[in-house]
């Protein structure tokens, strides 16, 4: 059987989060719907965050309890502190997102908490999840360089994965939030938490800002990491972290990983649909670096 790597599609929570306008509960719920037609298993369908904070979030409650899920699916949504866990708890959702930047400033411009305050509240969901019966991802945001203060200490993300992970995370997903990491950089950090986790717990998370997502995704993968977030038609970025550009494209990951022999289980001509239907909705034409090809090839 091929390799197998799993896409987490983020375009639902990170594409849409930064978008101007909001898109109509029933327009995310037929986004999501296209999204699982198309073959994905794995999606963040949203965030349960301040709605003053990101309009663009609000009624994710109502949008996870009308949702219809597969058993072989795996919903999570985003949750930036004890109140966004209870409320995607009451909501029903299963796997919640907790995120710890690794910077003090990026804590604060995203969630008005100092990095210590941010790791706190994460750990705790973390143990209130096991008791619950949650599954607590934990993202590790600005892993490499944060917007605000420059290039991220190693050091730093390294032992906040640990404490993360030990704590119970399923998973800890490395976020290159803004776009800045480079495939070297990446060989080092994702080689070196491999050497001391499961791969099958890591996971990352980039941003295509500078035309290197798929190299990174490359780089990774040769480093043994199996699970990558990705947001169809490279839609994305966080509104409180200047210059972040789109997730790397779910298309261009899935034909990069297709092509090297790997499965992901996604259909790629019903997933090229998906990003003309977001486009339509969104008025604006989406696709990521292989899309033209991709259009006038894909089988
Ligand atoms: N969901 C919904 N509402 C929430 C909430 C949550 N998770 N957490 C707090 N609130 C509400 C409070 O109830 C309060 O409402 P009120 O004014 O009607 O009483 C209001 O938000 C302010 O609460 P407070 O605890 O003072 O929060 P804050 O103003 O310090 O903001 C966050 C903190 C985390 C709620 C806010 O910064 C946020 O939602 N950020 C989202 C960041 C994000 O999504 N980033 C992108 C992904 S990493
Ligand atoms: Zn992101």
């Amino acid at each position: 059987m091929a390799d197998r790597i799993i896409i987490n599609e983020v375009g639902p929570r990170d594409g849409i989060q930064s978008q101007d306008g909001e898109l109509s509960l029933e327009q995310r719920r037929l986004f999501i719907q296209a999204l699982l037609d198309a073959g994905i298993r794995h999606l963040e369908m949203g965030s349960f965050v301040s709605p003053r904070a990101v309009p663009q979030m609000a009624g994710t409650d109502d949008l996870a309890r009308s949702l219809e899920v597969p058993a072989d699916v795996h919903l999570s949504a985003l949750v930036p502190n004890t109140k966004g866990y209870e409320l995607a708890r009451e909501a029903g959702v299963k796997t919640v997102a907790v995120v710890a930047s690794a910077t003090d400033t990026m804590n604060q411009k995203n969630i008005r908490m100092s990095l210590d305050q941010t790791m706190r509240v994460c750990l705790e969901i973390i143990e209130r999840g096991s008791r619950e019966g949650v599954r607590v991802q934990a993202y590790l945001a600005v892993a490499y360089e944060c917007p605000f203060e420059g290039s991220t200490n190693p050091a730093v993300v390294i032992d906040l994965a640990a404490q993360l992970l030990e704590s119970g995370a399923t998973e800890l997903v490395v976020a290159d939030t803004i776009g800045a990491a480079n495939p070297a950089q990446v060989k080092q950090l994702m080689g070196t938490l491999a050497a001391s986790h499961p791969v099958e717990r890591l996971a990352c998370h980039f941003h295509d800002t500078r035309a290197l997502g798929l190299a990174n995704v490359y780089a990774a993968i040769e480093q043994g990491i199996r699970r990558f977030d990705a947001s169809v038609g490279g839609l994305g970025g966080c509104p409180f972290a200047p210059g972040a550009k789109g997730n790397v494209a779910t298309e261009d990951v899935v034909m990069l990983c297709e092509q090297m022999g790997f499965e992901t289980g996604v259909d790629m001509p019903a997933l090229l649909e998906v990003v003309d239907l977001i486009g339509s909705m969104l008025g604006r034409t989406q696709g990521g670096r292989a899309h033209y090809w991709l259009s006038k090839n894909a089988a």
